[in-house]
């Protein structure tokens, strides 16, 4: 069994691990202890792990412009997967997201993980193909 609960700040170290124990997660600069505490001070109450056998073993952090969602860091331990884990966590932060007036969310996903592109789609998610993401990073900063 698990149960699903906010994510704290103190949850930092245990959610860094999960990332490092899971290829197509990317870690940058904005996962930064420092940056972590500020996204979750800015996103209260939308961002979620779950436990199990008194660890954290998933998560997903969530946070909003105003008018759109957008999803981060969907993880699951691989002992834990096919148990509808992230599925749970993502209703979660989907039914946070809704209590604020906000209706629509945005992932990226990296374009070689093809098990996570299988993954949201069958969970209803639209692929866009009409927008392409255009980012800027400052000099000095490309890890950002
Ligand atoms: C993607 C991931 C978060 C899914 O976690 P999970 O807890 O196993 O997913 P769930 O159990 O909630 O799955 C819900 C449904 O999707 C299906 N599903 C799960 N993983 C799937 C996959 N890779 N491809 C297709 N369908 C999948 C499940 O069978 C289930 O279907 P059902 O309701 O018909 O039984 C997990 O595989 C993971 O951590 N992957 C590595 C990290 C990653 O790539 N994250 C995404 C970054 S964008």
């Amino acid at each position: 069994m698990y149960s699903i609960r906010t994510m704290a700040t103190t949850d930092y170290d245990a959610v860094l691990a999960l990332m490092h124990s899971t290829p197509g997660i990317s870690l940058r600069d904005a996962d930064s202890r420092e940056a972590t505490e500020r996204y979750l001070a800015r996103n209260p109450g939308l961002s979620f792990v779950a436990e199990a056998e008194g660890r954290v073993i998933a998560c997903v952090m969530c946070g909003h412009d105003g008018r759109r969602g957008y999803l981060q860091h969907a993880m699951v331990l691989p002992d834990y997967r096919r148990q509808g884990i992230a599925q749970a966590l993502v209703e979660c932060c989907l039914a946070a997201l809704e209590q604020l007036g906000i209706h629509k969310c945005h992932l990226d996903v990296f374009k070689t993980n093809t098990s996570a592109a299988r993954y949201w789609q069958g969970q209803g998610w639209k692929l866009r193909t009409d927008i392409d993401r255009y980012s800027f990073t400052r000099e000095g900063n490309e890890n950002a």
